[in-house]
């Protein structure tokens, strides 16, 4: 086994259950000889299988609701007296939609839920990355992590109000990311992944169908959580260090195909 992140510190957001990209970089990054905290809003450790995650990582679970600025220096500063120091990367996997959730179509979106889904979702990134930046929690060549999908460049009609808040969070990556590189060299990217069967992603409306139209559309098929999880390890390494403020297509070449065999021969069947 390789031991990519040895002597590496990191905080994971986001690990609910085993089907969570979370959950899946918790093992990689462990496995690849990093240290961890582990960190959810208050209500999903109740509801999940965290506890379970936490042994299995040897790593403390700290409880944050990522819209609050005080949990988060909360978070950062138990995870620096736990590790003894600074913190060398971060996963932030975290998506909500309250109109998706509430079953309101984009055109008639509650524009309170949308604050909501927008400060979960997207402004969520710039309070992590604030809270690390006023704490300077961060190690020098840092790295910073968000999940996000190809929706925030392409319409994807059922992703509804996730579109806009994804599209929010790869702008704050490039924003936040600038700032941080000239500070401390952190850098901070997107990983935009395949549709994946987790609790977030079997939210979207006619998943199964979305699903297998990518698996058909992409040459190597949809990435799975365990292969998004491993991207995740190579981005926390030090073999990425120049890679930052970008969008990092992790979807087996859906995002730059125009048709497939497969699809062609779908269409011919009807
Ligand atoms: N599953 C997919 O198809 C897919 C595709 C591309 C990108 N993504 C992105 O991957 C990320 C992880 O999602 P997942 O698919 O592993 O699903 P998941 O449901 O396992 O993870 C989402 C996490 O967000 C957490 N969360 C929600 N509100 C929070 C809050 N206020 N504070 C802290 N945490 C909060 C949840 O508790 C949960 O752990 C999300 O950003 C999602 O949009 C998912």
């Amino acid at each position: 086994m390789n031991q990519l992140l040895t002597g590496k510190k990191g905080i994971i957001f986001g690990a609910l259950d085993e089907k969570s990209i979370a959950w899946k970089t918790a093992i990689a990054c462990h496995e690849q000889g990093a240290q961890l905290v582990l960190t959810n809003a208050p209500i999903a450790l109740r509801m999940g299988k965290i506890s379970e995650l936490a042994e299995q990582v040897a790593a403390p679970v700290i409880p944050a609701d990522v819209t609050s600025m005080d949990d988060l220096k909360k978070l950062f500063v138990g995870a620096m007296e736990h590790f003894g120091g600074k913190i060398d990367f971060v996963l932030h996997s975290i998506g909500m939609s309250l109109n998706v959730r509430k079953g309101r179509h984009y055109t008639e979106m509650d524009y309170g839920f949308n604050q909501k889904t927008l400060d979960i979702s997207a402004m969520s990134l710039h309070k992590v990355l604030r809270t690390a930046w006023d704490l300077d929690a961060l190690n020098d060549w840092g790295s910073v992590v968000a999940l996000t999908y190809i929706a925030a460049q392409r319409v994807f009609p059922d992703y509804n109000e996730m579109a806009d808040a994804k599209a929010l969070l790869e702008s704050v990556t490039r924003s936040f990311g600038y700032h941080y590189g000239v500070r401390n060299k952190v850098r901070v990217n997107t990983i935009s992944q395949s549709p994946t069967r987790t609790t977030a992603g079997s939210g979207v409306k006619g998943f199964d169908g979305f699903i297998s139209y990518a698996e058909k559309m992409s040459p190597l098929g949809n990435a799975s959580a365990d292969d998004c999880a491993s991207y995740c390890v190579t981005m926390f390494s030090d073999m990425t260090r120049m890679v930052t403020m970008q969008n990092l297509f992790h979807d087996g070449g859906f995002s730059f195909t125009g048709v497939t065999q497969a699809v062609i021969d779908q269409m011919e069947k009807q």
